[in-house]
């Protein structure tokens, strides 16, 4: 079984938690795609859905489904996204499609947040991945400096806008031993927009697709 069968079986999986009447929040990626997907066979079941990028907006008109704003809502029924890593603590790192921040935003938003993956994200440490943190333009170099204090190695994604009209900064090489402490420390340095690290509202639910099939940590 390649990595797509992985994603796709998790994005199956996930289709369970989806009840009558809800109002769904959906994230972006590669994962994400396999779910947009099948959102027409149970189309009767959505209330309403809120999306997390311009990307996912695209896929979600291309299947006919209306996309509303958060603001419109209120809170979210269940948000259903992706990740770059994930340990068994529900804790995080997202971003690699630069969509962290309004991913973030309808985490928080959501009564529940089921996150999918297949097992090549599941990490025991977070940090492997380079985190994305989103700056303001005018702020990018500053950043940057502050993220070498804290010694991690800094790369500008070039040629990346997102969608805010933000940049994008990655971090390699962090050791993200206390995840919930990081993310607030990063959030406080001026000109961050959000940082990649998902701890302070982390996952509920981890659907984790292996060869074998899916496997849930949380509720
Ligand atoms: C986008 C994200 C994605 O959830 C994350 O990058 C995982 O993507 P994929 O499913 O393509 O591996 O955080 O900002």
């Amino acid at each position: 079984m390649d990595q797509s069968d992985k994603k796709l079986n998790a994005a199956k999986a996930s289709l369970e938690y989806i009840q009558d009447g809800f109002v769904l929040g959906v994230g972006t990626g590669s994962t994400i795609d396999f779910l947009l997907d099948l959102l027409p066979n149970i189309r009767q079941k959505i209330d309403k859905v809120v999306s997390s990028s311009m990307e996912t907006t695209v896929r979600l008109e291309s299947h006919g489904f209306e996309v509303t704003t958060l603001n419109s809502v209120g809170d979210l029924d269940l948000y259903i996204d992706g990740a770059d890593e994930a340990t068994k603590h529900l804790h995080l790192v997202k971003g690699g499609g630069g969509a962290l921040t309004r991913e973030k935003v309808l985490a928080g938003a959501a009564r529940k947040f089921i996150c999918i993956i297949d097992e090549s994200k599941l990490v025991g440490m977070l940090g492997k991945f380079p985190l994305p943190i989103e700056v303001l333009p005018m702020a990018q170099a500053f950043v940057a400096r502050r993220m070498v204090k804290m010694r991690g190695q800094p790369i500008w994604r070039e040629n990346f806008v997102t969608d805010n009209g933000n940049h994008i900064i990655d971090v390699h090489n962090l050791q993200i031993s206390n995840p919930l402490e990081l993310e607030g420390r990063i959030n406080q340095i001026p000109g961050v927009i959000s940082v990649g690290i998902f701890a302070n509202r982390p996952a509920d639910v981890l659907l984790i697709a292996d060869g074998e099939g899916v496997r849930t940590i949380g509720l």
